[in-house]
């Protein structure tokens, strides 16, 4: 892994972001800090497996370690009740209003410690520091905050960017071979979206990533998955995600296009109960099948972008749910507009169509393969 090839500056509605993707990354932080005051919201995994780097780098300019408090990460991190939580933990430590939330940890854990940022005293500074693939190409930038309500992903959140992203590559060293599969799935999803070079990296090391993730158990780490050059992808997924909300960080146009996979794949994470990038995986290749079917995407791009999915180990196809249920799930999702959801699906390898109207049969039946 190179020692420093990633800061990346980005100006999100009026936050600007700086994207730091080395393995010093966290050493910068009390720089960053400043004399304010801060405190960390942080992944219980991440805390019991990287103590000593956390403890070594969670610091304030004057050397003195940031109150922590310690979540445990997955979905239910997203919680209304985790969300009080915080607010009456920030409420203990009296975090002012130049205070800064630090987030550490998935994107669940991220998405709360945003949304806890954004709201507390109507608003203070958040940094993050994704510790999940998934995290460090999608959810940690692009000012996005959410937590679930019930059965429903992410009705309540906030635009509140980052004004730091601090990733350290090599705390993803960790992770079960369930999360690469997942971080792959956005991973991919980005170079469909907007960079060739990318999608040409990846499949150029498909044979590299079927052979450490195709197979073994799910929820074990990966022997030798750092010897891969994820400190390149992710800059080319963050590149293509940064230049897009740097466009549209409200999502009028253009950033609707980091919805493919989406529409399909929220309503097939909920009623399948898979993780976040599974499900956004099946959405993905549905909507690259339908596109060749319809003949507005080449046939070979098409099944490219399933083959490079499948070689991550992720399923590329699956019974479609039951169809009034997926269709409640789809109409409810937030890309309704005029009463009708509008679709992103990919017009070639590095592009996207951002407002298809699509017949939701034809997914479901591309969904099946
Ligand atoms: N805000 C956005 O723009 C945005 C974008 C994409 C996804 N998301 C959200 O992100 C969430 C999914 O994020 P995720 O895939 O990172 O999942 P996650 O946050 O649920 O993390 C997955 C698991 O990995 C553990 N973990 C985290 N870092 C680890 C490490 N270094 N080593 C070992 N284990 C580690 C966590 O504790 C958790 O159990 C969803 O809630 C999704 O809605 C948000
Ligand atoms: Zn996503």
């Amino acid at each position: 892994m190179p020692a420093s090839i990633l800061h990346r500056r980005y100006r999100f509605g009026d936050v600007t972001t700086d994207y730091l993707g080395d393995d010093g990354a966290l050493d910068r932080l009390a720089g960053r800090l400043g004399r304010r005051p801060a405190v960390a919201v942080v992944d219980r995994a991440v805390a019991r497996l990287h103590a000593a780097r956390l403890e070594a780098a969670l610091r304030g300019a004057d050397g003195a370690p940031l109150p922590r408090l310690v979540v445990a990460g997955g979905e239910a991190a997203k919680s209304v009740a985790n969300l009080e939580r915080v607010w009456v933990w920030l409420a203990a430590r009296r975090l002012p209003r130049d205070g800064v939330v630090v987030g550490v940890g998935g994107g669940a854990v991220l998405d709360l410690a945003g949304f806890a940022a954004a709201t507390w005293r109507r608003g203070v500074e958040f940094a993050a520091a994704p510790t999940t693939l998934l995290a460090a190409v999608d959810a940690g930038l692009g000012g996005k905050t959410a937590v679930d309500l019930g059965a429903l992903k992410n009705p309540v959140g906030a635009f509140h960017a980052a004004a730091n992203v601090l990733v350290e590559p090599s705390l993803l060293g960790t992770l079960s071979r369930r999360d690469w599969r997942c971080g792959l799935a956005e991973t991919i999803k980005a170079a469909v979206i907007g960079s060739v070079p990318l999608f040409r990296d990846l499949e150029a090391r498909a044979p590299d990533l079927a052979g450490l993730l195709a197979r073994g158990r799910a929820d074990r780490p990966v022997p030798d998955v750092l010897d891969l050059p994820w400190a390149a992808w992710i800059d080319g997924a963050v590149g293509v995600k940064g230049r897009l909300v740097a466009r549209d960080y409200r999502e009028a146009g253009p950033r609707r296009a980091l919805n493919l996979g989406h529409t399909l794949g929220h309503a097939l994470e909920i009623q399948l109960g898979l993780a976040h990038g599974e499900a956004v995986a099946l959405g993905l290749a549905a909507a690259a099948r339908l596109a060749a079917a319809r003949g507005t995407c080449p046939r070979r791009d098409a099944e490219r972008i399933v083959a490079l999915l499948a070689a991550c180990g992720l399923a590329v196809t699956a019974a479609a749910p039951p169809r009034r249920a997926t269709a409640a799930l789809v109409a409810g999702d937030k890309k309704v507009r005029g009463g009708e959801p509008r679709w992103v699906l990919p017009r070639r390898i590095g592009a996207v169509d951002v407002d298809a109207r699509v017949d939701l049969d034809d997914m479901l039946a591309s969904l099946a393969g």
